[in-house]
C-alpha cells in the first residue's frame, strides 16, 4: 500500500488544531504570526554551524543571531564589552551551556539548586559530574533563602554555583538573585549565578526586573524561545558573562574556530524566527503582550474563585496555580499537574473565552454532588494549605 502522506501530515495539523481550544497547561505563546519567515525560509537548510561570530558557509543567518542576542543582551542591561551568547535547541541547552562555562572556571564547586529547578538542572549536575545540593523551596516555589545560607555555610570551602529559577515550571516563581548574591557575599564565597529564566525571562526583563548589570552578581541567563515569543519550533538563547568563558575556548582545527557551542550545527530558522518576533514587535508591542497576558491571568483567578474553587498566581505571572480538578475536568481540559496542584498558562493568545469556558465545566465539575466533597487542598504562597 502507497503511504497517502498528505494524509498522515493532515492528519497531524488536523489533531494539533482540534487539540489546541483546551490546551491551556503548557507556556506557548500562540498569538505571533510567523508565517513570513516560514514562507520564505522554512523550506531550506540554515546551518549556524559554530559561534555566533564565525563568517563561513553561505545558507545562515548569523547575522540575526547576533541581533537577537544584543537585543536581549541590552534588554537585560547586560554591559556591551562583557557580553557573548547564542540560540540554542531551548532551556535545556542553554543551562547545559551556562553550567558547563561556571563549572569550567569553578570545577570544585558545589551547584546549589531548589527544588522547584527545572529537571534539567539535576540531569546537567550529573552529567557534568558535579555535586549537586538541593534546596528547599517554599510553598509557592522560591527558593528557601534561610535553607541556602545554611546549605553555603556548611560547605564554604567550596566554590558554589547557584542555579536562580525566573519562572519555575510549576508556579512562575522567581527566585531573588539579589538575596543570593548577598547571601554569598555575606560568607565571602566565590562562584557563578546562574538564572535560568526560560519562562518568565523577557517579561521580567520588560519590567527592569531582571538585570545582568556589574552589580547583580548574575554570570549567565537562559531564556526559551518558544514559550513567551510563541517561536514555532523548540529555542532559546543563553547569555553569559564573556570573560567568564573565554579563558577555557578550545579551537577546532577542522572548522578553524574557537568550539563556543554545545552542539555544532544549529538552528539558522530558529534565529531567524526570533529575530522576526523581536524586529516587528519591539519592546513596546512585547510590553503590551504581557500586560494583556497577566491582565487575563489576574481574570483567570477570579472566574476559578467565582465557582467555589480556588486558585492563586504570583502578581507577575501568566500562571495560575489551583487544586487539581476532578477528573471530568481533566479529561477535557490539557492542564499541567503535578499530584494535588495543577496550573493553567494565560500565555498571549490565550483568549478569555477560553478562560470562560473552563471556568464553566469546573463550575459543572464543583457542582456535581459526588464530586463537591472533599476538596483537595493545596499550598497557598502564604504557607498553609486552603480547600
Ligand atoms: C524553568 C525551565 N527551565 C528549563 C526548561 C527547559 O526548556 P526546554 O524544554 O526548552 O529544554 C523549562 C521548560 O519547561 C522550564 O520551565
Amino acid at each position: 500500500m502507497p503511504i497517502d502522506v498528505t494524509a498522515v501530515l493532515d492528519q497531524l495539523v488536523a489533531d494539533a488544531t482540534a487539540a489546541a481550544p483546551t490546551s491551556i497547561g503548557y507556556p506557548g505563546a500562540v498569538d505571533l504570526d510567523h508565517s513570513a519567515v516560514m514562507t520564505r525560509l522554512g523550506a531550506r537548510l540554515w546551518n549556524n554551524i559554530g559561534d555566533p561570530a564565525d563568517t563561513g558557509g553561505t545558507a545562515h543567518t548569523r547575522i540575526l543571531e547576533r541581533a537577537v542576542v544584543d537585543w536581549i543582551a541590552d534588554l537585560v542591561a547586560m554591559p556591551a564589552d562583557d557580553r557573548w551568547g547564542y540560540v540554542t535547541t531551548g532551556g535545556t541547552e542553554g543551562n547545559l551551556s551556562a553550567l558547563h562555562a561556571a563549572y569550567r572556571c569553578w570545577p570544585t564547586a558545589r551547584i546549589y539548586h531548589s527544588t522547584a529547578a527545572h529537571y534539567s538542572i539535576p540531569k546537567i549536575v550529573d552529567m557534568l559530574g558535579a555535586r549537586a545540593v538541593t534546596v528547599q523551596a517554599g510553598p509557592d516555589g522560591e527558593m528557601a533563602y534561610d535553607d541556602l545560607a545554611a546549605q553555603l555555610r556548611r560547605r564554604r570551602r567550596w566554590p558554589a554555583i547557584v542555579v536562580a529559577t525566573a519562572g519555575t515550571t510549576m508556579t512562575e516563581a522567581v527566585d531573588d538573585t539579589t538575596r543570593i548574591h548577598a547571601i554569598l557575599t555575606e560568607y565571602g564565597i566565590p562562584g557563578h549565578t546562574h538564572v535560568d529564566a526560560a519562562l518568565s525571562g523577557i517579561p521580567l526583563a520588560l519590567d527592569g526586573a531582571l538585570r545582568l548589570d556589574d552589580s547583580s552578581g548574575i554570570g549567565s541567563i537562559t531564556i526559551s524561545g518558544h514559550k513567551f515569543l510563541g517561536i514555532p519550533t523548540p529555542c532559546g538563547v543563553v547569555l553569559i558573562r564573556d570573560h567568564l568563558r573565554r579563558p577555557h575556548l578550545r579551537h577546532v582545527s577542522y572548522t578553524a574556530a574557537a568550539d563556543t557551542t554545545i552542539t555544532g550545527s544549529r538552528c539558522g530558522l530558529a534565529a531567524a524566527l526570533l529575530w522576526h518576533a523581536i524586529a516587528t514587535h519591539g519592546r513596546e508591542g512585547h510590553r503590551w503582550r504581557t500586560a494583556e497576558a497577566r491582565r487575563l491571568a489576574a481574570h483567570a483567578v477570579d472566574q476559578i474563585r467565582a465557582t467555589g474553587w480556588t486558585a492563586w498566581r504570583h502578581p507577575h505571572a501568566f500562571t495560575v496555580v489551583l487544586p487539581t480538578p476532578p477528573p471530568a475536568v481533566r479529561a477535557k481540559w490539557l492542564l499541567a499537574s503535578d499530584g494535588p496542584v495543577s496550573h493553567l498558562i494565560c500565555m498571549p493568545g490565550i483568549s478569555e473565552g477560553q478562560v470562560r469556558a473552563f471556568a464553566a465545566d469546573l463550575a459543572t465539575a464543583v457542582s456535581t454532588p459526588a464530586l463537591s466533597l472533599p476538596r483537595p487542598r493545596t499550598p497557598t504562597p502564604s504557607g498553609g494549605a486552603t480547600p
